[in-house]
């Protein structure tokens, strides 16, 4: 077992996130197409803009901090995005695969809300001022994209998808 710095797990943690928001720029098109609401077909849109912002935060604050980011795959958001594939292969075009994907998407924000969380915290700790200022950015986009979501739902797609199962 090695020992590891904070500043080590921080990089860890920020390269995780790097490969989540670029595995999330492929995936959003592709659930964009899937959708049928054109709400959430905007929102998906919407949000994969913010999304390639989000990946020039990273960089900006690799840049600025001289931090070195390490080639690796975010497993867990390969898992959020394999499952949202799967709902869009076994279930049709419709109100019940929106519900499905509202879901997926909001999978997705969670664990981002959570990991920009925790990246924030540590850049406090170790004193990247700038740095938790960028995070704190996009996790400010990450909570009011789940937000969205939830009104997305709530104003009647997963209703109805409810009423006609
Ligand atoms: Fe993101
Ligand atoms: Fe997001």
């Amino acid at each position: 077992m090695a020992r590891k710095t904070i500043e080590d797990l921080f990089i860890h943690e920020l390269s995780d996130m790097y490969s989540a928001e670029k595995q999330i720029t492929k995936a959003l098109p592709r659930m964009a197409r899937a959708a049928t609401n054109p709400i959430l077909v905007e929102a998906f849109k919407a949000h994969l803009e913010e999304t390639q912002g989000q990946i020039e935060r990273i960089d900006q604050l690799v840049e600025a901090s001289g931090l070195k980011l390490k080639r690796m795959k975010c497993v867990a958001m390969e898992g959020l995005v394999e499952e949202s594939k799967e709902l869009i292969e076994e279930i049709e075009k419709g109100e019940v695969l929106d519900a499905g994907l509202i879901g997926a998407a909001q999978k997705v924000e969670h664990y981002e809300i959570a990991s920009y969380g925790t990246l924030i915290s540590m850049a406090k700790f170790m004193g990247l001022k700038d740095a938790a200022r960028l995070l704190g950015d996009t996790l400010k986009e990450e909570k009011a994209t789940d937000e969205k979501l939830s009104a997305i739902a709530e104003q009647g797609g997963n209703q109805a998808a409810t009423l006609k199962s």
